[in-house]
Parts: C-alpha cells; structure tokens; sequence
C-alpha cells in the first residue's frame, strides 16, 4: 500500500515551487498583509468588491428596510375587521423581521467602513419599496406583497451584482432574500384565500 505524499517533502516544496494549481497563499505574506492597512479592519487585501458600491446598496436597502418597518407598523396599527387579529399578527411580525434585516444592513456598513444612512429626510426618496397606507385590509396585504416583490428583484440583483467577490455581504443578503420570499408567500396565500371583509 502506497503511503500518501507529505506535503513538507513533496517536490514541489523541495524545490519551493507551488503546484500549478496552488492558490494558498504562505503563513508569512498571509501574516504580512494583515499587518497593511489595519485601518481598514474588516475589509483587507483580498476583499475583490468596489467597497464604495456595496456600500451604496446596502444603505438603499438599509432605507428599503426601514420604510418597510414603518409600513407594517402602520398596517398593525390599523389593521380592523373580521380577519383583523391574524393578519395583525403577520403585520407586526414583518415589522420585527423588517428591523433585523435593517440591523444586520447596518453592521455590514460600518464593517466595511460606512455609516448607515438613517436621515429620514430621504428615506422614501432612497427605498425601492413605497409606503403605501392601504385603504383597508386586503390593499394593506397587496401593498404589502408588492413591495415584498420589490424586495425580492432587488435583492437578487443586488446578490448577482456582488457575486463572490464579497462573500460574507452576499450571505447576509441571501438570508434576507429568503425571509422576504417568505414574506411575499405568506401574504399571496392570503389574497388567494380571501373571502372579502
Ligand atoms: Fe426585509
Ligand atoms: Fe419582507
């Protein structure tokens, strides 16, 4: 049985040359980056992604979120009628989940070296999703589900632009894609269901 290759004694150490499909980089020039720059914190060498313009989308998402957070807080509060007490519910829940997506948003702004835009002086003007008020019940959940729409384009746009040259802002958006799907599920199974107020 033939015993595999130890690395330290392989050829190619020997004679310190990488394989050819070598992409690690050494322990030193590893440890010598990481001293450049730490100003910088998070964000190093390797980060492949033009900072600027993520943090740009993050802070239209950031003003997505929180227009959202106060569209279903206003919904919650004047959610009435016969199927008023679960749809509330959902309505309030949406605003909690709205407001972590925010946070996380936040956090990767500052992480990459950004302040999160909360002046809400342009808040509407910089979301993607309207604050709508609704006339009653039901157009409460299709605005909703319409913005949830624009959530879910947006973000998948957003996720596709980054792709893996930013691999940590493009989990973070993947989760909150999901969540939004699932938030725009929740409301189309409502409207298909609705037998009028
Ligand atoms: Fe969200
Ligand atoms: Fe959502």
């Amino acid at each position: 049985m033939s015993t595999p290759a130890n690395p330290a004694t392989s050829p190619a150490a020997s004679t310190g040359v990488a394989p050819a499909d070598a992409k690690l980089t050494d322990v030193a020039t590893l440890r010598a980056n990481a001293r450049r720059n730490i100003e910088d914190g998070a964000v190093t060498g390797t980060y492949l992604a033009d900072k600027q313009v993520v943090i740009k989308l993050l802070n239209d998402a950031l003003a997505t979120e929180y227009v959202c957070v106060l569209r279903y807080y206003r919904h919650y509060f004047m959610a009435s009628g016969m199927l008023a007490d679960s749809v509330k519910a959902e309505f309030l829940e949406h605003a909690q989940q709205e407001q972590a997506h925010a946070h996380q948003l936040a956090e990767r702004i500052v992480q990459l070296g950004g302040e999160p835009d909360l002046n809400p002086d342009t808040l509407t003007k910089r979301s993607h999703a309207e604050y709508k008020e609704g006339r009653d019940l039901r157009d409460m959940v299709k605005e909703d589900l319409i913005a949830e729409r624009i959530a879910i384009d947006s973000y998948r746009e957003m996720i596709n632009y980054i792709g893996d040259r930013d691999t940590t802002t493009k989990r973070i958006l993947e989760s909150i894609l999901a969540q939004e799907e699932e938030h725009a599920d929740e409301f189309a199974d409502l409207l298909d269901g609705w037998i009028g107020e």
